[in-house]
């Protein structure tokens, strides 16, 4: 079945033509981290009006690229929620009107459950079930994944999400948004184990994850350093982004050990943004080594927001029958768990 894709949740628009026998077969991406760069982070009502700007060119793009003729395109998957309820309207209207000038069939995607079958993209012997971290600039969870469609949430942050932290700390290090990746590659100038900071909720049961501690134990080390020398060279700003960067992923790593140790299961699954983090990658792999177990990543380009993952878990709901109303509507909030059905791959 030729399934396109269309992610518009937040700001990056991103199409894909996805075929269930011969895999992706194209995808195109515009992102507008530029356009919102000057104010520091998304701005909901411009990201909407960019993504009107660029969805049918990418659209004619991803088609041509595929080599195919919109007649041969036989189901439509958007990104129905969670995200900006703006910028999920404009995917949402372009597939469905798609869908009903095409007469073909149309499924809503949960953008967390796209993210976490990305690595599926890839021809790999990932077999239920497995347990997804899912560290992105809007969530930080661990799921139990026992079929598509089966998640069962094991814990979230009961504050800022993973990749939020890193955009914050990297603000207050006077890094441009977004900062995650910019965080990243000034921690790898940093000298481990000059600041100490917290593991925050790792000395209770549990896997729930807080992460806005750390950008505040991030900032008062950063007053600290200024009150002691005026102003922070840049190796103290390294050293401040290394220590924040290994607290993170520690901290992960711990919650994930646990989550794995919980379900008796050794594969484990990192999606979304800030699995995109090298120093993340080789510590988890590290980690399932220990184990004997076996870790599992998307492609670089498919950990952010892409349209490969939302047309790949459309691909199987269509495949398996699943039809969405033309009448439906997006779901800036929509718990994972809602989900709850299997779908057969
Ligand atoms: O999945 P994503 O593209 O969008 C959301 O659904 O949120 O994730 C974006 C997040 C941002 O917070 C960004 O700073 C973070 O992922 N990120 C990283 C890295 N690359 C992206 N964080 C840490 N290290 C990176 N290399
Ligand atoms: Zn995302």
């Amino acid at each position: 079945m030729l399934v396109l894709g269309i992610e518009t949740s937040c700001d990056e628009t991103g199409i894909a033509v996805y075929d269930t026998d011969k895999g992706l077969l194209s995808h195109a991406l515009y992102s507008q981290v530029k356009l919102h760069a000057d104010y520091g982070g998304v701005v909901p009502e411009l990201a909407s009006r960019d993504h009107i700007r660029k969805v049918i060119p990418l659209i004619e793009e991803a088609i041509k690229e595929a080599g195919i003729a919109t007649s041969d395109i036989e189901g439509i998957a958007y990104t129905r929620g969670p995200g900006l309820i703006g910028a999920l309207l404009v995917g949402s209207s372009i597939a469905r009107s798609l869908s009903f000038a095409w007469q073909v069939p149309v499924v809503g995607v949960h953008h967390m459950e796209g993210h976490l079958l990305a690595p599926l993209l890839d021809d790999i012997q990932l077999a239920f079930p497995f347990v997804a971290l899912l560290v992105s600039g809007g969530h930080s969870m661990l799921v139990k994944v026992d079929a598509i469609g089966q998640y069962e949430v094991l814990g979230e942050s009961v504050d800022d999400a993973a990749g939020e932290a890193f955009d914050k700390t990297a603000k207050l290090l006077g890094l441009d948004y977004p900062g995650g990746p910019r965080l990243a590659k000034l921690a790898d100038k940093g000298t481990s184990g000059r600041f100490k900071f917290p593991r925050p909720m790792t000395d209770r049961p549990g896997l729930q994850f807080s992460f806005s501690g750390l950008k505040t134990f991030a900032a008062n080390t950063i007053r600290d350093i200024a009150n002691e020398k005026g102003e922070l060279s840049g190796q103290d700003k390294a050293d401040v982004a290394i220590a924040f960067q290994e607290a993170v992923i520690d901290t992960l790593l711990i919650k994930c050990k646990r989550a794995l140790k919980q379900c008796a299961v050794d594969q484990l699954v990192i999606a979304g943004g800030v699995s995109a983090n090298v120093m993340l990658r080789q510590k988890v792999t590290e980690l399932m080594d220990s184990i004997g177990g076996k870790a599992f990543y998307p492609a670089p380009a498919f950990c952010t927001d892409n349209g490969a993952m939302i047309a790949y878990a459309g691909a199987q709901r269509l495949a398996n029958g699943q039809r969405d109303e033309l009448s439906d509507q997006v779901l800036p909030r929509w718990p994972l768990e809602d989900l709850n059905e299997t779908v057969e791959v």
